[in-house]
Order: structure tokens, then sequence, then C-alpha cells
């Protein structure tokens, strides 16, 4: 049990479907997050990652199970609570300019004044360096501009929690790597709590503070992983280090165990293994 948990989630379960049609994606999973925590859910593709963050925002209904935030269980979408997509191209409105889409969900927070819904957006573009873009239209922005106006979008809201689900996979690898830095930078300004889901285990060792392992499907937590890598990271001289090695190893084998080969159990077939750690 944590110190101070923000997000407790007690034995989720969810079955889309009923009979022989019904599809067992969370099987069963308890984990919690501390506050100010950086927490990297990671598992196999087609685990139920997508469908456990659903149900973590309160945008599905578990089958079983409890989730509370700040000690007030979830049923409908939380107003502590922001969410970033792996698809920019479809989370941004194309009819509005990249300020009125950061600007757009802080409408929903109730006694917030016109001045400072203003100033929130031009911190939230500014930590995310896009200052000179705010009135562009996102079309007229590459990838990487647009996830990080949906990151901005994330922090104006100024949430407890941020939940992002896999939203670096659809940009270039160099691109990523900023997106990655820029996501630490402004979480520790910000102070924000993240929740972050990908099944690239370079990148839940590089941003984790814990890394919760997940089995494929129905997915339940297969390993929760301390990260005790010193901050600020850096991608050169963090993936240098020995223990990042060690970590993403250990990651990719935890991820593989269940269909693993005898041969992968050898140490040369290992590390081949985590020399190629994206799934
Ligand atoms: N609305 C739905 N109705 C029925 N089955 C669904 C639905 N959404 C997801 N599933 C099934 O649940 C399982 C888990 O899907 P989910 O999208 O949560 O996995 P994921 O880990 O996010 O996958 P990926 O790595 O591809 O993003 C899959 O077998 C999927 O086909
Ligand atoms: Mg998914």
């Amino acid at each position: 049990m944590l110190q101070d948990p923000m997000l407790q989630v007690s034995r989720l379960a969810k079955t889309y479907g009923f009979g022989a049609d019904a599809t067992h994606a969370v099987g069963d999973i308890s984990f919690e997050v501390a506050r100010s925590e950086f927490v990297c859910i990671v598992g196999p593709s087609g685990c139920g990652k997508t469908t456990l963050l659903k149900m973590l925002c309160g945008l599905l209904a578990p089958t079983s199970g409890e989730i509370t935030l700040g000690g007030r269980r979830v049923t409908e979408p939380p107003e502590e609570m922001a969410l970033v997509f792996q698809d920019y191209s479809r989370s941004l409105y194309p009819w509005m300019r990249v300020g009125e889409n950061i600007a757009f969900p802080l409408l929903r927070q109730r006694g917030l004044s016109r001045a400072d819904r203003r100033e929130r957006v031009r911190q939230a573009v500014e930590a995310v360096g896009l200052t000179g873009f705010i009135d562009g239209y996102p079309w007229q922005l590459s990838g990487g501009m647009q996830q990080r106006v949906a990151i901005a979008r994330g922090l104006a809201y100024q949430p407890q929690i941020l939940l992002m689900d896999e939203p670096f996979a659809s940009v270039d690898a160099q691109t990523r790597a900023d997106l990655e830095d820029l996501l630490l930078r402004v979480r520790h300004e910000y102070g924000v709590t993240v929740l972050f889901v990908t099944h690239d285990i370079d990148e839940s060792v590089y941003l984790a503070d814990r890394v919760v392992v997940l089995t494929p499907r129905p997915t339940e937590v297969q390993e929760v992983l301390e990260i005790e890598l010193p901050r600020p990271r850096n991608q050169v001289t963090t993936k240098e280090l020995p223990e990042f090695a060690r970590l993403r190893a250990h990651v990719y084998r935890a991820i593989k165990r269940p269909e693993r080969a005898p041969e992968d159990v050898s140490g040369n077939a290992s590390e081949k293994a985590a020399s190629a750690p994206v799934l």
C-alpha cells in the first residue's frame, strides 16, 4: 500500500459481449498511483491497455471492481482527470485554432474567468514551445507539433492526474524522444501525476518512477517495477547506464515470459531480445 495514493484500482475486470462472443479484455487488475508519481503501464499489443484506461477515466463501466480517485469512486469522467490519446489528428478540432483547442476543455471548469482561461492557455502553449503558433490551425502544424498541442491542452486543464494512451506512437523516433523530454520537463514544472500507457519498453523505463507490467489478455498485473534511475533523465546518458539496460531487459523478459521459447533463456538470445524492445 502506498502512503498517499491518488488513484486506487481494485480488482478491476472487463468483459466485452456475452456467452460465446465474450472477449475477456481485463482479467483482474489492482494497483495504486501516488500523488505526483509517474507510472507507466506496459503490456503486449491487444492485452487490454486502452480498455483499462477507458475504465480509469470513467468512459467505460467495468464488469467488476472499483476505481477511486482522491478517495472518491469513479463512475463518470472526473473533473480532476485529463486524457491525451494516441491519435492527435482525431483529438484536435480542425476548425478551431491552437489556442481555442487548448481552451475548449477549460469551459467545463466552473469559476474560471475568461482572463484565467487565457492565462492558462498562454502558459501551456509556452511550456510546449508553441507560442508563435497559438493562432494557427492544427492542420498547419506537423504531427509532433499537433501532439504538443494535445499535451498543452492536458496541462492547461491543470488536472490532478494526466492519463496518456500511447501518446507518442504515431510520430518519428526523434520527435518521440523530444516529446518524452518535454513531458518530463512539464510534469516537473506542473507537478502533475501521470499514468502513461505504452507498449514501448524503452519509453516506459525512461519515463517512469514505476512500471506496471501487464500480461497478455485477459490482462493482469504481472509485475510492478521501481525505476530508480536518477533525474533529470537524459536520452543519451540515462540510456547508457547499466541500470537502464538491466531494467529494460527485465521488463522485456517479463512481457515475453508467458510465451518464452527455451532458447530465449540463454544469455545471448536474451541480449538480442533486450535490444529489440518495441513489441
Ligand atoms: N468495444 C469493444 N467491443 C468488443 N471488444 C473490444 C472492444 N474494445 C476492445 N475490444 C477487445 O478487447 C481487447 C483489448 O483491446 P484494447 O484496445 O484494450 O487493447 P490494447 O492493449 O489497448 O491494444 P493496442 O496495444 O493495440 O493498443 C482486444 O481483444 C479487443 O479486440
Ligand atoms: Mg490501445
